[in-house]
Order: structure tokens, then C-alpha cells, then sequence
């Protein structure tokens, strides 16, 4: 088997570069919304790219773009990767990024060589890794997978009030019930994605190929009090609805430090007090609460200890509670013949590699459901992601592209 040709670091590092600018927030930061105006110009940008790539360009109804570089079969299930461009407020340059344009690159350079697949390969964009908008994550992969089903996308709503139907720009309309895919559709995926932990860094290995991904778990805690005048209310009559949200946020941490897992972890991301006066006290508090772990019993058994004391709290203070779960996930366990493809290529390439769990959750968490799935890590400066100076190197990018190119034309023929 001939090696596939390699990729052009110097173009994937100025794409990198050009569409960092495509951003809300100024360098080095990156926002970028779904269905923002700068989500909107990275999708037109990128669908330029690809056009000139010579990939044919096609989009569903949630707006997932799809890129293919066609096979000599294209009857075949098809090969795949991809990842998201989406970024959350005040984020880095790489994340998810590396993974669509290092397929995009991938893609162009088996293309420019002449090499024609057997299979089609697919780059897919996904729509909304990210949960910014409608506070679930992977909404574009969920709904291929079939996890969440046209009428749950419909009811979502954004912090605005406003709905999928709304937000989506009219050349993505269409029935929301067709972007699920059929089991079988796809013959294999792999995403390529930085650590966003110090790991692979820390330990000098230049790959981490994943064998699980952690189970995401989200709730919506909505605590109502009665408010008053911060001067006038005396302490034994209040009923402070962001005192308890903040003994939850404690609790929240307890329980994941308290876990018999060491991989359980748990964040209060977001908290919105009302009515946010400093002479006022709080009677109304929105939080939501992120939780995960590789072993469900222990997710879930933290999850039901921070519910009691959530309820213990509220009742001490006098204070109700609404909790809804925005998700709950299992893991993902990848394909141990992708795992393995990904080491013989690693191996061939001359790049140090170890197999790793994910503790981020990916858009390949929702595509491990539907076909074969691993995803390919490269390290990044100090494990930092999610922050304006996350930072990946050029040659870490090239090491885990030109990887990935050698796995999508092998699975490919
Ligand atoms: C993805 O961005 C995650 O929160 O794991
Ligand atoms: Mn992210
Ligand atoms: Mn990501």
C-alpha cells in the first residue's frame, strides 16, 4: 500500500490564521456563535475553500456542512472526519478547527495528487459543538445520530427566546426530521481535535489516539427566593435564592472531588443572579452545571448526592428549586480497528503515540453511535483550551494531519 501523499503545513497554518480573524471578540481571542454573523462568514469562507479544493459541497437542515472528495465507488459508505468551527465566547483559535481544516487539508491534498479513493471521503462540519446558544452541546451531531430528534431541536430556545427556525439562515430550511442519518451511512469516522489537557505535552508524545470518551452530564437549576431591600430585610427573614445556588455550586464541587472515580469532575459554568443590584437581594438565580465522568455509577451517584444537598440548602433557606436536565450521556467506546489503523499509521509516520480517554466531549461521542469511531489527539501549549491562548504548533497540526490523511485513504480503499 502506497503512503498518502503529504500535506502542505505552511496553507493549513494561513487557513488557521485567516479564519482566527473571523471573530466576535479581538485577537488572539475567538468567538465564534452558531448562526452569529462571524459563524455565518466562517461557513461562507469555508465553503469557499472547499469549492476551490474541487469538493463538492452540500449542507442538511440543521446546517452540518458536508464536504466530499468522491471515490471511485461512491455507492460505498463513505469515509469520514470532521469536528466544528463553532467557538465559545472568548476562546482559542484551535479548537475543533484543527480538525476541520486539517481535513479540509487532507482532502485537497489527495485531490491535487491525482489519488482517487475507492470510497468517498466526507469532511463534516458539525453545527454547534458548542452549547453556547442553545446550552446543548453537539446539536448538529446529536441529530444525525438520531439523540435528539427533530421536534426536541424545534423546542430548543436561545437566551433570547429564540428558536432553530428563527436563528437558521433560510438556505438551510428544510425539514429538521432529515438530518438523521442512517445507521451504516458512514463506514468510519475520525476526528482529529487538540488535547485540551497537558498530557500528551507533558509526557513529549506527539499523538493520543482515544479509546473512550467521557459521558456529559448538564442540568438547569433555577432557584427562586423572595428579594428585598439589602438594608431593611433583617437576616433571619431572608430567603437569599443565590445563597443556596452558591451552597449548590459547593456541593457540586464536593461531589466530584468526594467521587471513588478520579475522572469525575464537575463545574458551575454559568450563574445569572437577579436582580443583580448590590442593594438588592437576590430572589431569582439561573446556574447550570456541568458533570462527567468515564464511569456512569459514579456520575450518577455524585450527580444524586449534589441533588439532595441542593434540596437540603433550599429547604434551610426557603427557597424553591427547579432542576432539568439539559443532558445526560454515556460514553462512547471507539472502534478497537480504528484504534489500531491509527497506530500502525502513527507507527509508520515515526510519531510517538499512546491510546488516551477523552474527557472533553467531541461530536464524536454522537458518531460513535452510528459507525466506527476514534478521534486523533495532538498536544497543545499547557493543556489550555477554551481560553484566547490556546495554542497548538505548527508541527504538532502537520504531525496529526498528515496522520490523518493516511488513515481516511486507507479506510478508504
Ligand atoms: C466541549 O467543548 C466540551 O465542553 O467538552
Ligand atoms: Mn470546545
Ligand atoms: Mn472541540
Amino acid at each position: 500500500m502506497s503512503a498518502a501523499p503529504d500535506i502542505n503545513p505552511d496553507r493549513l497554518h494561513a487557513d488557521l490564521a485567516e479564519l482566527a480573524t473571523l471573530s466576535a471578540h479581538p485577537a488572539p481571542a475567538v468567538t465564534r456563535v452558531l448562526f452569529s454573523k462571524e459563524d455565518l462568514a466562517a461557513r461562507e469562507w469555508l465553503v469557499g475553500k472547499a469549492k476551490a479544493a474541487g469538493l463538492d459541497v452540500r449542507h442538511d437542515a440543521v446546517g452540518n456542512l458536508f464536504f466530499t472528495l468522491n471515490g471511485s465507488d461512491p455507492g460505498l459508505p463513505a469515509v469520514a472526519t470532521g469536528s466544528h468551527t463553532d467557538a465559545i465566547p472568548n476562546a482559542g483559535a484551535y479548537d475543533g478547527v484543527v480538525g476541520v481544516l486539517g481535513g479540509l487539508e487532507a482532502l485537497r491534498t489527495l485531490r491535487e495528487n491525482g489519488v482517487t479513493p475507492r470510497r468517498s471521503i466526507e469532511l463534516i462540519m458539525f453545527t454547534a459543538e458548542e452549547p453556547t446558544r442553545f446550552g446543548i452541546g453537539c446539536l448538529g451531531s446529536r441529530m444525525l445520530a438520531g439523540t435528539t430528534s427533530a421536534e426536541e431541536a424545534a423546542s430548543l430556545r436561545d437566551a433570547d427566546g429564540r428558536s432553530l427556525d428563527e436563528l437558521r439562515p433560510a438556505a438551510y430550511a428544510g425539514d429538521l426530521a432529515s438530518v438523521i442519518l442512517p445507521t451504516g451511512f458512514y463506514q468510519a469516522f475520525v476526528e482529529l481535535h487538540i488535547e485540551q489537557g497537558p498530557m500528551l505535552e507533558k509526557q513529549g508524545i506527539d499523538i493520543g489516539i482515544v479509546t473512550r470518551i467521557a459521558a456529559p452530564a448538564a442540568f438547569r437549576l433555577r432557584f427562586t427566593g423572595s428579594g428585598g431591600h439589602a438594608g431593611a430585610v433583617l437576616m433571619p427573614d431572608r430567603h437569599d435564592a443565590f445563597l443556596a445556588a452558591a451552597e449548590t455550586a459547593l456541593a457540586v464541587e464536593r461531589a466530584a472531588v468526594d467521587s471513588p472515580s478520579s475522572d469525575t469532575v464537575g463545574t458551575t459554568g454559568l450563574v445569572e443572579v437577579r436582580p443583580g443590584a448590590i442593594n438588592s437581594i437576590p430572589c431569582d438565580v439561573r446556574m447550570e452545571i456541568d458533570f462527567r465522568d468515564t464511569d456512569v455509577d459514579a456520575r450518577d451517584a455524585a450527580i444524586d448526592q449534589i441533588r439532595s444537598e441542593a434540596d437540603a440548602a433550599c429547604g434551610r433557606r426557603g427557597v424553591t428549586l427547579e432542576w432539568s436536565c439539559i443532558n445526560i450521556d454515556p460514553p462512547a467506546i471507539c472502534d478497537e480497528a480504528l484504534v489500531e489503523c491509527a497506530e500502525k499509521h502513527a507507527a509508520a509516520l515515526g510519531c510517538g503515540h499512546t491510546r488516551m480517554i477523552s474527557r472533553a466531549y467531541h461530536d464524536s461521542l454522537f458518531m460513535a453511535r452510528i459507525c466506527p469511531t476514534t478521534m486523533l489527539f495532538i498536544p497543545c501549549r499547557n493543556g489550555w483550551s477554551h481560553r484566547p491562548d490556546e495554542y497548538a504548533s505548527p508541527e504538532a497540526i502537520a504531525k496529526g494531519t498528515n496522520l490523518l490523511t493516511r488513515m481516511l485513504l486507507d479506510l478508504a480503499r
